[in-house]
């Protein structure tokens, strides 16, 4: 029997590419989500149980039902303006609900837990590529909420012996190969999907936040990830706990940036476009530059990006909007 593993979020845009993974390398996904902002359609590899993560019954429920062996936690808040204005709910949802998840495993006896984490932790960095010991000094509720939750990590892991890996994710991108998932939120705030609807012609040309900044060509330079190979460092963390190695935080990025105006440019490559953009202000919040030294996940948990080449993020994420809007694909949205 494929051994189980609980995945709250699981019907989210990275939740779902990991269900997919962890279905390839041999484990039952079972998905706890409640649909809020994720989807049904975009749980593929086993099943799901809807319910709540403040809901500690439930989820103690489901657990014993299905025996797990370990958790992966995605399910969270995510928007960091919408955490500005209403910072009670990402303490709520991202720590308090957390605690209750944390609380049920214990009580049934499930010690893994793979935590999804982010770049937010570290604030407005002052080194770059930044090191998992840079200091944490988040700048909004959403990363101080990740930062909290990996500090309660930290402390349930002494008192109770619970195994954990926090897995910072730089910006999460691309979709999938094969055409099933992609990034599509409600509302997108984001630079990819924005940047492909306005070259597709279904939204308005994408603003550039910022064109003064102290870089290369004056936008802002992030670290973009491709989702599969975020998929493929949770598989990597969860079987460095299961074999034993230490608990502690890990940097998932490439260790490479990309301007704004050069993401821009590959998306008007790829999709034969010119003239998408229009130059706009800085938005409130944004670092100049975040970019990772991830070799502590290379070398702790061999983990590698391989599909995380700026041509491949964009010539996936255009071929899932593409297909969108041929076939109104339904909404497939980030939790
Ligand atoms: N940007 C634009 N125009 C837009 C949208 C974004 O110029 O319409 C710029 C942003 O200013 C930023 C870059 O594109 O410089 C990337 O912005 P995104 O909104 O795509 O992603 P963020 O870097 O803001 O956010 C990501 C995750 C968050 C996480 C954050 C950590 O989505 O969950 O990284 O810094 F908190």
């Amino acid at each position: 029997m494929k051994p189980a593993i609980l995945v709250t979020g699981g019907a989210g845009y990275v939740g779902s590419m990991t269900c997919k993974a962890l279905d390839a390398a041999g484990y039952l996904p079972v998905v706890y989500d409640d649909l809020s902002s994720g989807h049904l359609e975009s749980v593929k590899w086993g099943p799901i149980e809807q319910g709540n993560l403040a809901d500690k019954d439930a989820l103690k429920a489901v657990m014993v039902r299905y025996g797990n062996a370990a958790v992966m936690h995605f399910a969270a808040r995510i928007l960091v303006a919408e955490s500005i204005q209403s910072p009670g709910l990402y303490f709520q949802n991202n720590v308090a609900c957390g605690l209750s998840l944390l609380d049920a495993m214990r009580e049934v006896g499930v010690d893994t837990i793979v935590f999804s984490s982010s770049c937010a932790v570290y604030g407005m960095p002052d080194t770059t590529p930044i090191t998992e010991s840079h200091s944490q000094m988040p700048i909004n509720p959403y990363g101080e909420s990740k930062k909290f939750f990996e500090a309660i990590l930290g402390w349930y892991g002494r008192a109770h012996d619970i195994k954990w890996a926090a897995l910072r994710y730089f910006n999460a991108a691309g979709a999938d190969p094969d055409g099933d998932i992609g990034e599509d939120h409600s509302p997108e705030t984001h630079l990819i999907p924005l940047a492909i609807e306005a070259a597709l012609g279904s939204g308005s040309p994408i603003k550039i936040f910022g064109t003064n900044y102290p870089t290369p060509d004056g936008t802002a330079v992030r670290d973009y990830v491709h989702t599969a190979d975020l998929a493929s460092g949770h598989i990597r963390a969860l079987e460095h706990l299961q074999r034993g190695g230490a608990s502690d935080a890990f940097n998932l990025g490439t260790g490479r940036g990309s301007s704004v105006r050069e993401v821009i440019r590959a998306v008007e490559n790829a999709t034969g476009t010119t003239g998408i953009s229009t130059a706009a202000d800085r938005r409130a919040g944004d670092a100049p530059i975040l970019v990772a030294d991830a070799s502590k996940a290379a070398s702790v948990l061999g983990w590698r990006p391989a599909h995380s080449d700026m041509p491949n993020i964009i010539r996936t994420a255009v071929d899932w909007h593409r297909s969108k809007l041929a076939t109104n694909h339904p909404r497939v949205a980030l939790s």
